[in-house]
């Protein structure tokens, strides 16, 4: 498989591992220094393209990727407020697109926990919901794509909630964390907490390996639900 890197930080140095390990070729490292580079990318030097820069430069990586239809995979937090106006340039190009705020398996199955306590929580007023979420002192955004992604599925399942505004997150930024999440349900009488920790990156990076395996050869804009449980 001929893998391009675009962002070559701490995520695009951890897939660079596992895909040497899986004997792929990675036939483009393009960083901040050397983004010139994303032009010479098309479909013929490449199977599959793995996207974790920055909000900035997301879109208009992904953007380069669907238009040239290279099947491209993205882990960059931060710049949704864009991702309808991409599914549209990807349907309209006939692109191949996939976007994760995590793609760790654990964290996935946590999403899966996090609906089903919202939905059995769901007509107990007494219960405060409130989240935390840690993570290392470089990251950029604040909550983490993975929060919203919790308070998303919160909104989704309990219908005390119209907006993901409700939910109070609180988000720390210590040391080298790679990634922790806690759901806490709080009432005068008990607790209900539920919590995934990463304890490297390297779940992100095997997701994100196994999620450009998957879509190299299809067409459309796909959600990592569809990968792990087939429920399009
Ligand atoms: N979805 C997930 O599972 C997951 C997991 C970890 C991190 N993330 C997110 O992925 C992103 C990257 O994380 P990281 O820890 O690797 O960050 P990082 O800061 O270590 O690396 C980002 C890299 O992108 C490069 N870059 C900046 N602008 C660029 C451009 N225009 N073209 C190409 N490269 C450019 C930077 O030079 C840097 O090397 C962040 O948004 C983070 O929140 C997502």
């Amino acid at each position: 498989m001929k893998i391009a890197l675009i962002g070559y930080g701490k995520m695009g140095k951890t897939i660079h591992e596992l895909a040497e390990q899986h004997g792929d070729g990675v036939v483009f490292i393009i960083d901040r220094n050397s983004s010139d580079q994303l032009n010479h990318m098309n479909r013929e030097n490449v199977d599959v393209a793995i996207e974790f820069t920055n909000p900035e430069s997301a879109f208009e990586n992904l953007k380069y990727c669907v238009v040239n239809q290279i099947p491209v995979i993205s882990g960059t937090t931060g710049w949704l407020h864009r991702y309808d106006e991409l599914v549209r340039i990807c349907h309209k190009n006939d692109g191949t697109f996939m976007y994760a705020s995590n793609f760790s398996i654990g964290v996935n199955i946590f999403f899966e926990v996090n609906k089903f306590l919202a939905e059995k929580m769901s007509g107990y007023q007494e219960y405060r919901v409130s989240m935390e979420e840690i993570h290392h002192t470089e990251k950029l955004d604040a909550p983490s794509g993975t929060a919203i992604t919790l308070a998303e599925g919160i909104v989704e399942k309990n219908s005390r909630f119209e907006s993901v505004k409700e939910i109070d997150i609180h988000s720390k930024r210590i040391g080298k964390t790679p990634g922790t999440h806690t759901i806490e349900y709080h009432s005068p009488i008990d607790s209900i907490e539920i919590k995934h920790t990463a304890h490297s990156r390297r779940g992100f990076a095997k997701g994100a390996y196994e999620a450009a395996v998957w879509i190299k050869n299809k067409k459309g804009v796909f959600s990592i639900q569809d990968m792990l449980f087939g429920d399009q």
